[in-house]
């Protein structure tokens, strides 16, 4: 059983070479415990998006070990990142990257299918989760941002995945909605014991962390446990 769902050393990122080389991540050493909540704060450029994107397998390092979930990362082929994505991990962006011509349940259930499985019960448990059960049948283009957030993150979460990566989540959203979605984040975060790790530039968001890591220029700056974490509902920004 493998307690620790990130476990990285000297990781590094350079993307480039030669006189137009980027560090983009310098010899990152971190641990991450399973169902821990983290919050990734950082100056634009700091590598944050770098980090997620490493640890979700979508990019390769080019320094260092990283292992998730008890699984080399460093190393392994693209099929090999592909099924690790596939069973490991969920993602929510910014802009919630929902397809228009599907339903809300439907663009869900693109994904549970991908496992393999019967896709649709697994996908309406998931919008039920998110408290998005009753626009099922909604289109995009008939939901407000927040709402598409949540399905969005109904679909990150349908396979029930170790690991939720989200970047910048509430990026795009109102003070009141982006408090309903980190919300919905909190309570999948308790009551499954997934691990989060969230991207933001809000430093308000971080007082709702268990550990609150900041980055700059590729580096881990600060690393802070929060003894009293605040209820999502309860931020003010
Ligand atoms: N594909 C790429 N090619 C070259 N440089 C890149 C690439 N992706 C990121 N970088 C560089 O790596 C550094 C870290 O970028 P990253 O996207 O991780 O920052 P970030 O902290 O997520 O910033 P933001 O808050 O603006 O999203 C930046 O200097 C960026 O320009
Ligand atoms: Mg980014």
């Amino acid at each position: 059983m493998n307690e620790m769902a990130v476990r990285a050393e000297g990781l590094g990122r350079t993307y480039g070479t030669g006189a137009v080389a980027v560090d983009a991540l310098v010899e990152v050493d971190l641990e991450i415990e399973s169902g821990q909540f983290v919050v990734l704060l950082g100056p634009s450029g700091s590598g944050k998006t770098t980090l997620l994107n490493l640890v979700g397998a979508i990019d390769v390092p080019t320094a260092g070990h990283l292992e998730v979930d008890g699984i080399r990362l460093d190393g392994l082929d693209s099929e090999g990142r592909t099924r690790f994505r596939r069973e490991h991990v969920g993602f929510v962006f910014q802009f919630f990257n929902l397809i228009p011509t599907l339903t809300a349940l439907e663009n869900v259930q693109l994904i549970t299918e991908l496992t393999g499985r019967d896709g649709s019960d697994q996908a309406r448990a998931a919008l039920e989760a998110v408290g998005m059960a009753d626009r099922a049948d909604h289109f995009p283009a008939a939901l407000s941002g927040g709402e598409q957030q949540r399905v969005a993150i109904a679909r990150a979460v349908a396979k029930r995945p170790r690991l939720l990566l989200a970047d910048e989540p509430t990026g795009a959203l109102d003070l009141e909605t982006g408090r309903r979605v980190l919300d919905v984040i909190s309570r999948l975060n308790r009551e499954r014991a997934m691990t989060v790790l969230l991207v933001t530039h809000n430093a308000v968001i971080a007082e709702m962390a268990d550990r609150v890591i900041r980055l700059r220029d590729g580096r881990i700056v600060a690393d802070t446990l929060n003894p009293n974490p605040v209820a999502a509902d309860r931020l003010e920004w």
